[in-house]
Formats: structure tokens, C-alpha cells, sequence
């Protein structure tokens, strides 16, 4: 089955049973200052999860992009990806572990609507209790019923958590089967379905957490029961309604339903492995994981850039940077022609084409910010190569792992690039400089992991009161800045924290000093004023109707909310798509003050602003 396919059963089978399919929100959460990226499907979802009336009612199903960043040095094994597309269904207070189990069981097993796994190699977790929440007995039971209604056997593991053919059903505890996205917010214990990969090896039997060790057992769809969320107390609150958050792993599912041990060997890379292999040189083991390695920063990065990312020394921009480097230098391992990317790029846009329209709507420019990224790479190597020089010479021309490091921390210049042109030169090399380089790197590591640790500690559910200020004074400039220079200043990304904004946008020169002061005026004449900020919830058609600002390119649900403010005199000030929140007055703003104007890509200027 291909993942089109199996994407597109998962989106009818819950469409069929009152389910609104939403399209992917963008990579780059809208309006959640806390993470850099979606890292999973209920993340864009979380206030509707807290509560808030979601515009398509509340039964939804959709397939949303996410990046995961942690595991980056693992990715080219097996499972490892930056970049995959989780399918979930949703209930905000509708149905919940019942009509979830059953209808996870069926879409799993039916050969008509679902994915007609074989029954009696599924497997399913369910959460044990711990920290003051009981046992999933509920779960249990329903599972039980849906198994012994097929004849299959049933029983539940023990504390040993040893499974056999009699025992189906396996209760763990937190670390396996509570879910919660971040340090805060909703979340809950959940049910994971796991399918035996190697019914060949002989009957399944031992430790479930050794089964999942060695591959036998593959986890293919979680479950989560969304009853609380958890405040920065650590106290574990009951929500309003009672959630079903699901995600099932596009890629995982496409490699394991078509009994495939990698995901590098399904349709959703196959493509671009071609590719690359019509361009690359060698095809030893060490450059098979190099082509995975190319294959999956490549897709990450143009996903990425068609969601207004651009490379940066910041932010979502850096972890871009980091990615389009990192397919630079092992590109260069499998001596891949320069320009080479942006053909590996023309694929992934292909592929993708029919479930992410926004990736043709600008595949020129996605893949001149490749290619642009590319050569800014190949100077900042260059560079290196001259400092190299000089410390080797203070190091009376000995290699060590210290000028590795600095190479690489100061113009990242790889480590084994560095080697090779040691080698070559046949320079003497110090024989801890790999211990040393690491030791390094891993102290380096820990640095930057706790400071990111620390930026984010906010966890999901923050959305803080300055941030919802931001928002709405983010709608106030994009409008202002089309006034004063004119219709061509599309938005180009914008990124909100608690203490200041951030908005790209497209114009080709610097803006003047009585430009800028004409746009912050504006927008202190619309918070002076004290206009209402209303929205409506529109069918999509209608919507379009309207001259509400959008983005072109973008999919949108059938039902949009449209937000507006409007003058005294009734005349419509600013409109545009956007899932909000925003306050309810422009009074609520403060002063608003543009702090800085400057480039970040050709054509596109950024301004920095904010409230006092
Ligand atoms: N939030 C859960 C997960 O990411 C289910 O979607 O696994």
C-alpha cells in the first residue's frame, strides 16, 4: 500500500464516521512561543484540547508535517527522521476510550476501509497508574471485548510485563504510557498498538520491553486519553472534556504494513534515493547512511522553507541552517555535484505536490534559498581553511582535537573534512584528537541543551498574555506596512515571544526612517483609538470571498475563523485567516515601538518590534 493511500484511508475511514479533515497547520506554530517546531500532531491543536470551541465542531482527523530535532545524530539508522507526517483523530469532549479503541482496531484490521493488518500480530500498552492516577481498567476491558469478539486471546501481563500468545495486553507505566508534549499541559495515559514485525521467528514470547529492543514488536499508533492538564505546580487538573489525541506515524506505518525494515525503503524516500544515487560517486555502507542522512534534511528543509523559514544563526533558522549544512558535508562525502541539492529538492516538491500544494506554489524559491545556503557554506569553509592554517602553525604544525574544535564551533567546518585535509597533507595528527574533539563537543552540547532547556521551559499551554498582545499588534503592522509601502509586502513569517515580535515580510529596499515612523504611528493611532477585535467562523468559500489578508498556497479547513478589526466609523481596518486568540480591544496593546529593520534574505525584510 502506498503512503498516499494510507493516508488518504486514514483521512476517509474517520471522515465516514463524522470526523472534519483538517489540513497540516504550518510547521511553525502559529501562536505558541514555546517550541520551535510542531513535534507532533496535538501541538497546534492544544486550545481546543484546553477547551476552546474549535471552529469544525469536535470530531477532527488530519495529517499534520512535524519536525523532531532531538534524535538528529541518529537519523540514517533505521527509524530516525527530522522531518515525518503524523495521522491523528481527535475528539474535544466528544467520544473517548471506547469508540477510540474500537475504531482503532478496525482501521487497523479492515481490508475494505483500513490497512488489513493481520489481528492476532497486534499487540497493545495501556497505562499501569502511578503518581496518584489509577490503572486504565476501562482500556483494558474494552480491549479485551475487541480481542475476544475476534477469538483472539487476551490475557494482561503481569509486573514481570512478560508477554506470550495468551497475553495481549500489557499495563506500564509512565514513562511508556503517559503522554504529555512538554514539561506542561494537556495530557494523559495512553494505549499504544504495537504489530509483531517477525511472526517467521517462531512464537512470540519474552520481556515486551526486549521485544521492542530487538524490532520484533513495532509500535505503530498511540492512543492518548486526554483528562488533565498539568500546571507548573506539577498538580495534575482535570480538563473541561475529556480529549482523544491519536498519531500514528505516516512513515513508520508505510515501511512496517509493507514489511519493510526501514522507513529509507518505502515510497516516501525510495524517489529521492534515486536521485541522489544518479549524482553520487560511491556506495559503500559508510555512503548509504549519508544518502539517508541527505535524503531526510533535504525533505525537513523544504518543508521548512515553504513554511517561511530561512536560514539563520537564530531560532527555527538555525536548526534550517544546521540541517542544509549537515546535507552539505555529507553530500560532500558522496561527492555530489554543487547544485546537486536543489534537484534532490525538485523531487521532494514533486512527491509531495498533491498533499502539499504550498511546497509547488514556490519551488523556485525554496530552491534558491538551498542553493544560496550551499555556497554561503562552501565560503564559511573556505575561511576555515585559512584559520586552519594559522593554528596550526601556533601548535608547531601538530593537529589536535582543540583546533578541530574551534574549526568547527567558529566556522563550522566539519570534522572530517578537517581530517581528510590533514591526511592529505600529511600534517601530523595528536593521537586523543577525536577524544578530545568529542569531549569538547559534548561539553559544548550540554551548554546549548541546557539553554534551550531553559528558553522552553514554558512548556505548550503558555500562551501568555504578552504574547496574545503581540499577536494582535502583529495584525496592526502587516496592515500598516501595506498602507505605507504598498500592496506588494505579503507576510513572510512572523514569530511571537512574551517580550518582543518579530514579522518578515516581502520588499526589496530598507525602509526609510519616515517609512518606519509612518507604519508605528498607524499603529498607535489604531490602539489609541481602541478599536474591537471581532471573528466570524466562515465557510472557506465565503471566506475567500472577503479581502481578509491569507496565504496564498495554503490549505485551508472548510470552515475558516476570519479576525477583524474594524474603525469607529465601521470601515474594516485589518482582516485576515488566523486561528487567534487576539484581545478583545486594540486599548489592551500598550505603545507599540519598531525597534529594528533589517534584511534576512533578498527581497524579504524582517522588523523587530515591540510593546511598552
Ligand atoms: N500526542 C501523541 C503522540 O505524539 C499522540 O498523537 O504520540
Amino acid at each position: 500500500m502506498t503512503s498516499n493511500e494510507i493516508r488518504q484511508r486514514f483521512l476517509n475511514f474517520f471522515a465516514k464516521r463524522g470526523h472534519a479533515v483538517l489540513p497540516s497547520a504550518s510547521l511553525v506554530p502559529e501562536n505558541d512561543p514555546t517550541v520551535l517546531f510542531n513535534t507532533a500532531g496535538m501541538q497546534p491543536l492544544v486550545p481546543y484540547l484546553l477547551g476552546q470551541k474549535h471552529p469544525q465542531g469536535n470530531r477532527l482527523v488530519d495529517a499534520q508535517k512535524c519536525i523532531r530535532t532531538g534524535d538528529i545524530d541518529d537519523v540514517g539508522d533505521n527509524r530516525h527522521l527530522t522531518f515525518f507526517e503524523m495521522l491523528g483523530n481527535w475528539s474535544l469532549g466528544d467520544y473517548f476510550k471506547k469508540e477510540a479503541i474500537n475504531w482503532s482496531y478496525e482501521f487497523l484490521t479492515s481490508k475494505e476501509e483500513g490497512l488489513g493488518l493481520d489481528p492476532s500480530r497486534l499487540y497493545v500498552t495501556v497505562f499501569k497508574g502511578e503518581n496518584g492516577i489509577p490503572r486504565d481498567d476501562e482500556s483494558i476491558k474494552i480491549w479485551q471485548e475487541v480481542f475476544g469478539a475476534h477469538d483472539l486471546s487476551h490475557e494482561v501481563a503481569g509486573e514481570d510485563e512478560f508477554v506470550n500468545k495468551n497475553i495481549r495486553v500489557i499495563p506500564l507505566g509512565t514513562d511508556d504510557n503517559f503522554w504529555i508534549a512538554g514539561a506542561i499541559g494537556p495530557c494523559g495515559g495512553d494505549t499504544e498498538i504495537f504489530y509483531d514485525t517477525r511472526p517467521e521467528d517462531g512464537e512470540l514470547s519474552g520481556k515486551f520491553g526486549d521485544l521492542v529492543d530487538s524490532f520484533r514488536l513495532i509500535e505503530i499508533w498511540n492512543n492518548v486519553f486526554m483528562e488533565f492538564n498539568k500546571t507548573a505546580e506539577g498538580k495534575y487538573e482535570k480538563l473541561v472534556s475529556q480529549n482523544v489525541d491519536t498519531g500514528m506515524g505516516l512513515e513508520r506505518t508505510t515501511a512496517v504494513i509493507n514489511g519493510k525494515n526501514t522507513v529509507f525503503e518505502t515510497d516516501l524516500f525510495i524517489p529521492i534515493l534515486n536521485k541522489i544515487d544518479e549524482f553520487a560517486v560511491s556506495s559503500d555502507d559508510q555512503s548509504k547512511r549519508a544518502k539517508f542522512i541527505v535524503a531526510d534534511h533535504i525533505k525537513a528543509a523544504v518543508f521548512m522553507i515553504a513554511d517561511g523559514v530561512i536560514p539563520a544563526n537564530t531560532d527555527q533558522g538555525y536548526v534550517l541552517r544546521r540541517l542544509l549544512r549537515r546535507a552539505v558535508r555529507f553530500g560532500d562525502q558522496l561527492k555530489l555535484t554543487p547544485g546537486a541539492l536543489s534537484s534532490i529538492a525538485d523531487v521532494v516538491i514533486e512527491m509531495y505536490e498533491e498533499s502539499y500544494p504550498n511546497l509547488k506554489a514556490q519551488d523556485e524559491y525554496i530552491k534558491k534559498e538551498i542553493k544560496k545556503e550551499e555556497q554561503k557554506f562552501w565560503e564559511t569553509l573556505s575561511d576555515g581553511f585559512h584559520e586552519y592554517h594559522k593554528l596550526l602553525l601556533k601548535n608547531q604544525n601538530i593537529f589536535d582535537g582543540e583546533i578541530a574544535y574551534t574549526l568547527f564551533t567558529s566556522y563550522g567546518f566539519p570534522f572530517e573534512v578537517a581530517l581528510d585535509i590533514v591526511k592529505e597533507e600529511g600534517v601530523k595528527i595528536s593521537e586523543d584528537t577525536s577524544d578530545v574533539f568529542s569531549a569538547l563537543m559534548k561539553k559544548h552540547q550540554d551548554l546549548s541543551r541546557a539553554g534551550a532547556e531553559k528558553k522552553f521551559k514554558g512548556g505548550l499551554a503558555d500562551t501568555s498574555e504578552m504574547s496574545v498582545r503581540y499577536h494582535t499588534a502583529t495584525h496592526l503592522l502587516n496592515e500598516a506596512l501595506h498602507r505605507v509601502l504598498g500592496e506588494h509586502v505579503t507576510q513572510k513569517g512572523s514569530n511571537i515571544t512574551p517580550e518582543r515580535m518579530r514579522f518578515d515580510f516581502a520588499h526589496s529596499q530598507k525602509m526609510t526612517d519616515e517609512e518606519k515612523k509612518k507604519a508605528e504611528d498607524l499603529v498607535n493611532e489604531k490602539i489609541a483609538e481602541g478599536l474591537e477585535v471581532s471573528f466570524a467562523e466562515l465557510p472557506k468559500e465565503e471566506a475567500l470571498k472577503t479581502n481578509a489578508r491569507h496565504n496564498f498556497g495554503e490549505k485551508y479547513g472548510d470552515i475558516v475563523k476570519v479576525y477583524t478589526i474594524k474603525n469607529k466609523d465601521g470601515e474594516i481596518f485589518s482582516q485576515e485567516f488566523c486561528g487567534g486568540p487576539h484581545v478583545q480591544n486594540t486599548s489592551e496593546l500598550g505603545k507599540f515601538k519598531i525597534v529594528k529593520e533589517e534584511a534576512v534574505s533578498a527581497g524579504v525584510r524582517r522588523i523587530k518590534a515591540v510593546l511598552e
